[in-house]
């Protein structure tokens, strides 16, 4: 067992991870662990563009980008970071143009800016030019090029090494928790080396989970396979809170019965949603705005046309992506990656026939809970000294019920940027801790459990039934009646997980065990979002409770936290706590588009 000592150790290589290398190796010895090669990484999947009030185009301020986002997000929002994110995306825009990010460009040379759904010009007036783009494969150019900086600065990486556990200097998994205002730390992480499966230990004074989203928690998802929810469901098993998880994003546009993203920006330029009669539907939903009314709102009036019958195709399954009025040259000049994607896929010209599109998992707005400072909460107001984390890992919380599209890009360089800082200043002022006693002890012991397990259960089966029952029974509709069926399937599911097997027994490139391990955060991570999802009797962004359709300000405008507390039969079981959501200049509102 290797032990490597670092200043910082930032845990996952996407937009967030390499924002806070490049910061935080300027300033501290810096490692960086990615269980892919970073240019895998899914930010590289993000499409559409990365807002900001550059205002290069027509009119445009941070306060109204505040706005929007907070209204956006069904006023679930912290409007502090909030307010932090919209001022400082001008210059995490101007930051990556200096890096060599080829935006596209206005005639008269300026980075072009386009229209994304609830983005708009003064408290909703109309729809605004917010998003920096480079054509429909923005993330794939934010990756490439932050990953060419940290090559440049000489970041070290540790590529294929999955962190498999988070030693902290407290046991905060036990019932009995350390005071209020006690101080935690953490010491380093354990990480398995894929290529030999070797565990190793990352001694550090600072630790930065960037490790993403969790977006194969359910079936059909616009998410990479990797997309496990690594970092959330390590900070839950280490007896830190989850904040928000019922809330996930459904993004309209995924090709129908695949899932994969068709960019939010081809309504931006101009696609259109139509039904089975032909009806620019949106219209009705969202007057104002119509097909640029943010996800959630978009993706229920979807999922509403097909349930009503007036859903396209042999089933009525999905609804139209129309692009047919638009110039070839156009869409061929903004859209090259996604309309090849329908080509491809589908068989469809883009040019000629319309797409079409369902709803799809995408983004989960709630995380490990943060400050503003990407510190990591272990209580409503307590900070675990050392620990930090950024991008869809966290939830800070800038996107509070809804994300608007543009803004996860966005947040990643924003919040990124700081937890480097943050993570780098910590480091300066603190030594780092030893080791715990035996600090690889429940990593190994897990791994031999799954390895051993003879006939065990099978991993494509579990995540089979996994999926499949939270696209039934927790997606854009929900009730009482279906979370309890989701719920118990789960519970029967890590219940079988405890038996779970691996055909593959050897140490070298053993991705079967890896499956069956990130299986277990899945399970782990499904069970918070429907616990979540029962306790929020109302309707609120992302998350719509047909039982309690209407937004409930007076008895759920707080922030969920739950915990993985010890329970009788020794397994956990989830507790929720509240904490209040920052309000500073947007009252809660009804929302009208
Ligand atoms: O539609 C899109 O291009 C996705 C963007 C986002 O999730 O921010």
């Amino acid at each position: 067992m290797q032990t490597h000592n670092y200043d910082v150790v930032i845990v996952g290589a996407g937009g967030a991870g390499m924002r806070a290398a490049l910061e935080s190796s300027a300033r501290a010895r810096t490692a960086v662990l990615s269980k892919l090669y970073p240019t895998r990484s899914h930010t590289g999947a993000a499409q559409g563009g990365m807002c900001a009030a550059l205002a290069n185009v027509e009119e445009d301020n941070w306060e109204w980008h505040t706005f929007d986002t907070v209204k956006g997000g069904d006023y679930l929002v912290d409007q502090d970071a909030a307010e932090v994110m919209a001022k400082e995306a001008i210059d995490a825009v101007l930051d990556l143009e200096k890096m060599g990010l080829p935006f596209n460009r206005t005639p008269e040379g300026r980075i072009d800016q386009r229209r994304f759904g609830g983005h708009t010009r003064n408290h909703g007036e109309a729809a605004v030019r917010r998003a920096c783009y480079a054509a429909d494969r923005t993330g794939h150019m934010i990756l490439q090029t932050l990953y060419q900086q940290c090559v440049k600065n000489e970041v070290e990486f540790y590529n294929e090494f999955y962190v498999l556990d988070i030693l902290l200097d407290s046991d905060l998994t036990a019932a009995e928790q350390p005071a209020a205002g006690a101080p935690v730390r953490v010491a380093g992480v354990v990480a398995y080396e894929l290529a030999t499966g070797e565990i190793h230990l990352f001694r550090a004074t600072s630790v930065v989970l960037a490790t993403g989203g969790a977006g194969k928690v359910f079936k059909t998802t616009s998410n990479a396979h990797t997309l496990t929810g690594d970092g959330m469901a390590l900070a839950l098993r280490a007896g830190l809170p989850l904040e928000d998880m019922e809330f996930f994003q459904f993004h309209p546009t995924g090709l129908a019965g695949l899932g994969i993203l068709l960019s939010e920006a081809a309504r931006g330029e101009g696609a259109i949603l139509r039904n089975s009669e032909g009806e620019r539907f949106m219209e009705r939903y969202a007057p104002t705005i119509k097909d640029l009314a943010p996800r959630d709102i978009v993706a229920r009036s979807m999922a509403n046309e097909v349930r009503e019958g007036r859903g396209c195709g042999p089933r009525k399954d999905y609804v139209l992506l129309d692009l047919t009025h638009l110039e070839p040259a156009h869409i061929e000049a903004k859209l090259p990656d996604i309309t090849e994607f329908a080509r491809t896929y589908l068989g469809i010209e883009p040019f000629t026939d319309p797409i079409p599109v369902y709803p799809t998992a995408h983004y989960a707005m709630g995380g490990v809970p943060t400050t503003i400072q990407a510190e990591v909460l272990r209580s409503n107001t307590d900070v675990v000294g050392g620990l930090f984390a950024a991008g869809e890992v966290a939830c800070v919380s800038v996107h509070g019920s809804n994300r608007l599209g543009t803004n996860s890009l966005l947040d990643i360089n924003v919040f990124g940027k700081r937890a480097g800082i943050s993570a780098a200043a910590y480091a300066a002022e603190h030594e780092a801790l030893e080791l715990p006693e035996g600090p690889a002890t429940r990593v190994v012991a897990e791994l031999d459990r799954i390895r051993n397990a003879p006939d065990g259960e099978k991993v494509a089966e579990l995540r089979q039934t996994l999926q499949e029952t939270m696209d039934a029974h927790a997606q854009v509709f929900r009730t009482e009646e279906s979370l309890t069926l989701a719920l118990e399937t789960v519970d029967d599911l890590r219940r079988r997980y405890r038996s779970i097997g691996v055909q593959d027994k050897g140490s070298t490139f053993n991705t079967d065990l890896l499956e069956a391990v990130e299986l277990g955060f899945l399970l782990d991570l499904a069970r918070v979002v429907v616990v979540g999802a029962l306790a929020r009797k109302e309707s609120r962004g992302g998350h719509f409770r047909e039982d309690f359709p209407k937004r409930d300000d007076d008895g759920f405008m707080y922030h969920t936290m739950a915990y993985a507390r010890p329970a009788a039969d020794g397994d956990t079981e989830i507790t929720l706590d509240k904490k209040p959501v920052t309000v500073t200049r947007y009252q809660p509102m009804e929302r009208k588009y």
